[in-house]
């Protein structure tokens, strides 16, 4: 019998390890199935997390805690049996090495795609509009007045807006988009059938009047938009990120903002986070927002309480609702 069942059987309260603070009714799952809750202090470094990992029977991670290989198998040689990963994106996670180990690895999609792409009109609309910069121009007192010709933006409407990938979130901001009535394209590697495919993500990057990023990060996508890519829309085009940093090459992008190719550009996400490098934070008409897409409080309940759900579905030996297949 392994150590976990043989806890289970004894009901001794299995060990849930929560790395970050969290409003305590976000967690009631595992409040519900009498866990032991372990709830870090504050975020655990590496080495935390590898000690962290043998002593409990599940992790509810965020997405800026490495479950890397290390912690993972740390985590098997004692009882590990779940993460579950408070984000839809799971590229802090080594899903390959949890399989191997029996480790079952939970994310939560679906209840963040509407804030998501709320973050991702708010960039289309602030990049189309100049709305950053005509602010900094208000208050630092440049703003002398209404004037014909000042701040001078892009119409959304009838502007073509590409979406490189179609899940769900990009699939919530086309319908948003489509409010704005934009024109929506949309490229994924499988062909979706529907109406506004395009088969080659070259061709939609040329078409775009705005190009909106919504795959995961992985070792095909990361650096997808490259220097080349960007150089395919037309000048004074718009990019969003708010999937993930390193999708969209950072160099590139302040290249092109700097050199006029492309009128602006939002970014929610980056390389390295929470740093965000000395090219990115110097070029012009870049927005920045610091990783909120899925910051409302709805929303980050919905996420805890999912992967909470998940990993109590797990520890009882039942199949979790997300579960992530390497
Ligand atoms: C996610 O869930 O992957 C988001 O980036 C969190 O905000």
């Amino acid at each position: 019998m392994s150590q976990s069942s043989a806890r289970e059987e004894r009901s001794i309260p299995l060990k849930v390890l929560v790395t970050v603070q969290m409003p305590r009714e976000w967690l009631e799952p595992l409040e519900h199935a009498g866990h032991d809750i372990v709830l870090g202090e504050g975020l655990l470094d590496h080495d935390g997390l590898v000690a962290a990992a043998r002593q409990v029977d599940a992790i509810v991670s965020v997405l800026t805690d490495p479950i890397d290989a290390a912690v993972l198998e740390s985590g098997s040689l004692g009882s590990l049996r779940v993460v579950g990963n408070i984000a839809v994106g799971f590229d802090n996670i080594d899903v390959k090495r949890a399989a191997e180990l029996g480790i079952s690895v939970c994310n939560t999609p679906g209840v963040l795609d509407a804030a998501t792409a709320e973050v991702a009109m708010l960039l289309i609309l602030t990049c189309s509009r100049r709305a950053s910069a005509a602010e900094h121009a208000l208050r630092s007192g440049a703003w002398t007045g209404w004037g014909l010709t000042n701040f001078l933006g892009n119409d959304l409407k009838g502007a073509t807006l590409g979406l490189v990938g179609y899940g769900r979130i990009a699939r919530a901001v086309e319908r948003r988009a489509s409010g704005f009535s934009m024109r929506v394209l949309h490229h994924a590697r499988q062909d979706s059938s529907e109406p506004g495919y395009v088969a080659d993500l070259d061709h939609l990057m040329n078409e775009s009047d705005v190009v909106s990023v919504h795959v995961p990060l992985t070792p095909e996508t990361q650096g997808l938009l490259d220097a080349r890519r960007l150089r395919l829309m037309h000048r004074g085009g718009v990019v969003v990120n708010t999937a993930r940093g390193g999708i969209v090459d950072e160099d590139a992008l302040a290249d092109a903002l700097e050199s006029g190719e492309l009128a602006s550009a939002g970014l929610d996400v980056y390389v390295g986070e929470p740093h965000v490098s000395a090219r990115l934070l110097a070029a012009p008409n870049l927005v920045l927002l610091p990783h909120i897409g899925s910051a409302t409080r709805g929303t980050r309940s919905k996420m805890a309480l999912l992967a909470c759900e998940d990993v109590c579905r797990v520890l009882e030996g039942r199949m979790p609702i997300n579960l992530v297949r390497a």
